[in-house]
């Protein structure tokens, strides 16, 4: 198969051609603008592969799309390129409105157009919105977005579902929980500690910490998502998770101590404007239709995920350098929305 992975270049999308090219024979083409998160080192040792080609562009470049999807002869897509971090959909909503609603439509369009013939949109859990302390999403819970992110993704999921309905486009809709593994840009929960904790600077928990995730390891989402290109119904919804709930603040206990760091670098500071209390996924649909299940546990996903950041300090000093200083600062700093109280006095 020829298959076009958008968002290639950032966390997800890398790890994801890695698995293709390791596992597959399929032509693979990778479609990303390089936003601030998207980063050709994640990819480092795929350009030599003749079936690996790289193009720089945008989703919501009508013609860009085109061009790579016919020039290409592409048959199927995975859809990943997105604005995914939730802090800043509330610093800046609107970029995730073009990125992510009318890119994903106009990429909806040029695949119908171009005779596409599996579309998978890499969706999340975050369209469900929080969870009280029991149960877990299924494929059925209402949909019902809190940030700017989840909701500029739920209206790209709905338009996904909208192409099947109208057009018959068999497009396959993935949810997933949060991922964590090698390649995480920074600003995300576990690599922030992490790359803070290595320089024992703050590690800001937002709120009581008391808010829950279900953690998945890249690869198994990659696998996940593999399985559902290849094997799952046009039209069908995919929910994905670890079974695996943690509490932040015991997540980012769990990081200090396994990094040898002292506890009271861990330091609270405001919460996150509509922060959704719990995630949890029923994943019962996909294991059972499509015999996945999560193969790695977190204990080794998250010690591997360690040694990997401690390995490769010169990505992460590549990708903390520019940009990411501004950004921090503006949001982690003195005065900034997560800036500590005694800071901010
Ligand atoms: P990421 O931010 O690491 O990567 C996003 C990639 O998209 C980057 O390479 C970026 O350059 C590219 N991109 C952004 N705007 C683009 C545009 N206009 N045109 C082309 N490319 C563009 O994100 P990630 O964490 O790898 O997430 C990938 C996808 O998976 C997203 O759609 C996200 O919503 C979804 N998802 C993420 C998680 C998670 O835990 N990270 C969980 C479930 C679903
Ligand atoms: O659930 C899937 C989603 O997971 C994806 O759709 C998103 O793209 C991805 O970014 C992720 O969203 P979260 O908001 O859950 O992830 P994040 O790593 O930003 O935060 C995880 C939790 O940790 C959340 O409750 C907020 C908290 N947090 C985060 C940061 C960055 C902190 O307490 N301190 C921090 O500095």
């Amino acid at each position: 198969m020829n298959i076009l992975v958008t968002g290639g270049a950032g966390f997800i999308g890398s790890n994801f051609i890695r698995l293709l090219l390791e596992g597959s024979d399929d032509v693979v083409v990778n479609f990303d603008l390089l936003t601030y998160a998207g980063n050709l080192g994640n990819l480092a040792g795929c350009e030599d592969d003749p079936r690996y080609r790289f193009i720089r562009g945008d989703v919501r470049d009508r013609s860009q799309v085109r061009a790579a999807l016919t020039g290409h002869r592409i048959e199927a897509v995975v859809h990943f390129a997105a604005e995914s971090h939730v802090d800043r959909s509330v610093e800046g909503p609107e970029v995730f409105v073009t990125t992510n609603v009318l890119g994903t439509e106009i990429l909806l369009e040029e695949s119908r157009a171009a005779g596409v013939g599996r579309f998978v949109m890499v969706s999340t859990d975050e369209v469900y919105g929080s969870l009280g302390p029991e149960g877990a999403f299924t494929e059925s819970t209402p949909l019902a977005p809190n940030s700017p992110y989840s909701a500029s993704k739920a209206a790209a999921d709905l338009l996904c579902r909208a192409f099947f309905k109208t057009f018959d486009f068999p497009v396959l809709i993935t949810r997933c929980s949060n991922n964590y593994g090698p390649y995480q840009f920074p600003e995300k929960l576990i690599p922030l500690m992490i790359a803070n904790a290595l320089e024992d600077k703050p590690l800001p928990v937002y709120g009581d910490g008391q808010n829950v995730r279900d953690w998945l390891h890249v690869r198994d989402h990659c696998r996940a998502v593999d399985l559902v290109l290849r094997r799952g119904t046009p039209g069908g919804i995919y929910n994905i998770g670890g079974c695996n709930e943690l509490k932040n603040l015991d997540l980012v206990r769990l990081l200090v101590d396994r990094l040898g760091k002292s506890r009271d670098l861990i330091t609270f500071v405001s919460d996150r404007p509509g922060h959704d209390r719990r995630y949890a996924i029923d994943a019962g649909k996909i294991m059972a239709e499509l015999g996945w299940a999560p193969t790695v546990t977190f204990a080794e996903g998250l010690s591997g995920t360690i040694e990997w950041y401690l390995a490769n300090g010169a990505w992460l000093e590549q990708v903390r350098s520019g940009l990411y200083t501004a950004y921090y600062e503006r949001l982690y700093g003195a005065g900034g929305r997560y800036g500590r109280e005694e800071d901010r006095a």
